[in-house]
């Protein structure tokens, strides 16, 4: 496994103060975002350990309600010494998550809401059912921005202004197109996992063609894995 402290060398940002929006996915050779309708199918114990990195730098994790209903989301988003670690460097032990989602059909009594550690957020537009929007504002704190499509260039700027200026998005395909049509994102890291996977899975960003240049910022080989690291050109 990777040394920790030199995973943090590599992923930490020079200035957390700078608003900064980081995507992670991981992608079988072939491109597919998932095995068996789950990302838990292309990954192993490195990427888990990248991934929990990349949860420990972040003010605040952002997900689609779609990864939210597959994946669960339940609990707190790191164990107890990357929370000891946080707390240590001056962080809050816990990155809120905030889910993205236009209908908000997100249950409030669900354990997503019940067992977080701290109160997540909810991120939609003005056109979202209100009945919804009344319910979740008991639970989370609602980010409203745009009239019947979310402004995620307006969330992130609230989020900034909230002091949740590095960003964590961890997908999936459509919010990860949703991010790059506005171009709202600062930096890929893709996990490639060594299985050619074919079938119907999507590629990690779905939605409307729209070109992002980036460079490579680092390529760092884990085990049978490659950890890809871009930024915007
Ligand atoms: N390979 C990986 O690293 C990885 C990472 C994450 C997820 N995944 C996989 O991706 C699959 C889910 O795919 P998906 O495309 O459905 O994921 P998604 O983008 O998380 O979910 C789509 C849903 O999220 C909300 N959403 C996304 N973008 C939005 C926007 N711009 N504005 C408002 N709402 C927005 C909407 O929620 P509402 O329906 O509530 O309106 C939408 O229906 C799962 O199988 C998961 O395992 C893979």
């Amino acid at each position: 496994m990777f040394d920790d402290a030199a995973l943090l060398a590599h992923y930490a940002l020079p200035d957390r103060s700078a608003p900064h929006l980081r995507v992670n996915f991981v992608s079988s050779l072939d491109g597919a975002a998932w095995r068996d309708g789950r990302s838990s199918g292309l990954n192993d114990e490195w990427d888990q350990q990248v991934f929990a990195v990349l949860r420990r730098l972040a003010d605040v994790v952002m997900v689609g309600a779609g990864t939210i209903r597959v994946e669960g989301y339940v609990g707190p988003l790191l164990d107890a010494p990357a929370q000891r670690w946080r707390v240590e460097n001056g962080l809050p032990a816990h990155p809120p998550l905030a889910i993205v989602s236009h209908s908000l059909d997100l249950d409030p009594a669900s354990a997503l809401f019940t067992s977080a550690p701290v109160r997540p957020l909810v991120i939609t537009h003005h056109a979202a059912p209100r009945e919804r929007h009344a319910a979740l504002a008991e639970v989370a704190d609602l980010v409203v921005h745009g009239e019947d499509a979310v402004d995620l260039v307006a969330v992130r700027a609230e989020l900034a202004e909230r002091g949740l200026r590095q960003v964590l998005c961890e997908g999936g395909p459509r919010l990860f197109g949703s991010l790059i049509a506005l171009e709202a994102v600062d930096e890929l890291c893709l996990t490639i996992s060594p299985v050619l996977e074919s079938g119907a899975a999507s590629r990690i960003a779905r939605g409307p063609q729209h070109t992002v240049p980036m460079r490579l910022a680092h390529a760092l080989p884990g085990g049978p894995m490659l950890f890809l690291r871009y930024l915007r050109a």
